[in-house]
């Protein structure tokens, strides 16, 4: 099967995770870039009041879903939510992903993230879940055990 691991991250932690993923998994990362500035406590505050509006934005990626069996999405969450660059990602994307995982980091305050991108993606989700952004270690092992048995199941 072969698989994409693709994320959004301001500040490193969802990254890390995606990373693991896809060492674990043996499959191609791809980051998405926002064209937002997010930096600094004026970039904090618009990307807090962006995602609880559930605005889309200016994004970059490289690969293409379309060429994966299963596409691995990660996210930060942001008051409670799904970032801007993710939901702009899976809007766009959304025909083009024949089956999807899901993955967020947060400090500890989880949210609504997993039903919107399960709303947003509108199709198969294979696993998901929500890691604590200080136990990313734990966390991305045992997603990829959980998306490993899901995929022989
Ligand atoms: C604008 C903003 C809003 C956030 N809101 C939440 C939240 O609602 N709940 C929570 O647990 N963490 C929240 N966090 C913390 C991040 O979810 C957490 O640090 C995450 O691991 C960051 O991922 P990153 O390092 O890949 O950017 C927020 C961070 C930012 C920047």
């Amino acid at each position: 099967m072969k698989a994409l691991v693709v994320y959004y991250s301001r500040d490193g932690h969802t990254r890390e995770a995606a990373r693991r993923i896809a060492e674990a998994l043996g499959a191609d990362l791809d980051e998405v870039i926002d064209r937002k500035n997010r930096k600094g406590i004026l970039g904090f505050l618009r990307a807090g009041y962006d995602a609880t509006r559930g605005k889309t934005t200016e994004i970059a990626f490289e690969k293409d879903p379309a060429e994966y069996d299963l596409v691995v999405v990660g996210s930060p969450v942001w008051n409670g939510r799904v970032t801007p660059a993710i939901r702009t990602y899976l809007l766009k994307n959304r025909e083009k992903i024949k089956k999807a995982a899901f993955f967020a980091t947060c400090a500890g305050r989880k949210g609504k993230i997993l039903e919107q991108m399960r709303e947003l993606y509108g199709g198969e989700v294979i696993a998901e879940t929500i890691m604590k952004r200080d136990e990313i270690e734990e966390g991305a092992k045992e997603f990829v055990e959980a998306l490993k048995s899901a995929v022989h199941s």
